[in-house]
């Protein structure tokens, strides 16, 4: 298959044409990459059955693990429930548009293989100015999980689209690099609480601020809370080390590995790749915000590298650090402390 791409700059005014040529492929029941705040997500009309299947076997995504719904606002939301408790109100209007899907009951108006047969559906607003004008021109619920091949991490540009879809998909939306570049936050919003199922842009300790949040191990289980967790993410080419301890602990690893003849590439911020001695550094820049932004890009980059080996900082897990280190354990080989 062609895949057709659409060059959008955010700076200059939004393509109209390009939009509406992405919409009526959409609409025609074909896969479509887009940028959202977050990272880049495939769509396909959510209402049609065999356009979402078309998501699972372009990824070789595992049939049991559900899509987010993605909607242009409160309205199209509104469409896929048919109630919901109080307090999704007040969230809805504190942080979406933005990066928080909320895991609610549906009302079956989407494609069953969109929920993979749970009664319950994952529903976001990106805050995205070409994913928004892209969900307007559909007005159809449009299913996306990230762009990339299941198992990699995600994408955050539309050349990382590329290198993992090209010939599998029908378009990409290119609207240049995404912000946020770590996943949205995904909650299940129960009765009187929520459930983070996956941390990610938006904080627990926002949150927190309108509604109790109920946490979630860690850890890969036998039943899943959501599907997503008992899968293999975010894989770079290389082993990937976790190294929880100071620069001269970093160092002393790095170097009995280059002493036995390894390449070692160090994915830090730019304050310790400057007292560390390594093959190849990786920046992660300095504030947390620059590491979600830059990890998936390094985590690619890495293959382009001769490195063998690649070690990691262990980032302090509050804000966004929490989605970063939840994104590196699951990515890493190896954890030494
Ligand atoms: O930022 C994001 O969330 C990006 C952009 C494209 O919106 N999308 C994304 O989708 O990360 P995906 O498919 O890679 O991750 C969605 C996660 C998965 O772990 C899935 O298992 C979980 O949400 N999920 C979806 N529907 C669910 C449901 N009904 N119950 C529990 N978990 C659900
Ligand atoms: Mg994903």
């Amino acid at each position: 298959m062609e895949t057709k791409r659409w060059n959008i700059q955010r700076e200059t005014e939004i393509n109209k044409q390009f939009i509406s040529e992405a919409a009526a492929l959409l609409r025609a029941g074909e896969t479509v990459a887009f940028p959202t705040e977050t990272v880049y997500g495939l769509g396909a009309d959510a209402t049609n059955q065999s356009a979402v299947a078309k998501i699972f076997a372009a990824k070789g995504r595992p049939q049991d693990n559900p899509l987010i719904a993605h909607v242009a606002n409160v309205e199209q939301f509104q469409q896929l429930v048919d109630n919901l408790p109080d307090y999704v109100d007040d969230l809805i209007a504190a942080f979406s548009p933005g990066p928080l899907t909320y895991v609610v009951e549906s009302n079956g108006v989407c494609a069953e293989n969109v929920t993979a047969g749970l009664s319950t559906i994952a529903v976001r607003i990106p805050d995205h100015p070409v994913a928004l004008e892209l969900l307007r021109a559909c007005n159809f619920p449009v299913a996306g999980p990230s762009a990339n091949i299941s198992g990699k991490p995600s994408p955050t540009t539309a050349d990382h689209v590329y290198e993992d879809l090209t010939g599998r998909i029908a378009g990409i939306v290119d609207g240049g690099p995404t912000g946020v570049g770590v996943e949205s936050t995904v909650i299940s919003c129960r009765e009187n609480d929520v459930v983070i199922l996956r941390p990610g842009g938006i904080t627990k300790e926002q949150i927190e601020k309108i509604v109790p949040v109920t946490e979630l191990r860690n850890e890969i289980v036998d039943k899943p809370a959501s599907p997503g967790m008992k899968y293999k993410h975010y894989s770079p080419d290389v082993p990937l080390w976790l190294v929880d301890g100071d620069t001269e602990k970093i160092q002393k690893v790095i170097a009995e590995e280059r002493e036995k003849g390894k390449k070692v590439a160090l994915l830090a911020r730019d304050a310790i790749l400057e007292l560390v001695e390594a093959d190849v550094s990786l920046s992660l820049g300095s504030s947390l915000e620059d590491v979600a932004n830059k990890l998936y890009d390094n985590l690619r980059k890495i293959k382009k590298s001769d490195a063998d080996l690649m070690v990691s900082e262990v980032f302090p897990e509050s804000g966004i650090g929490q989605a970063i280190m939840n994104r590196l354990k699951k990515a890493m080989t190896a954890y030494i402390s």
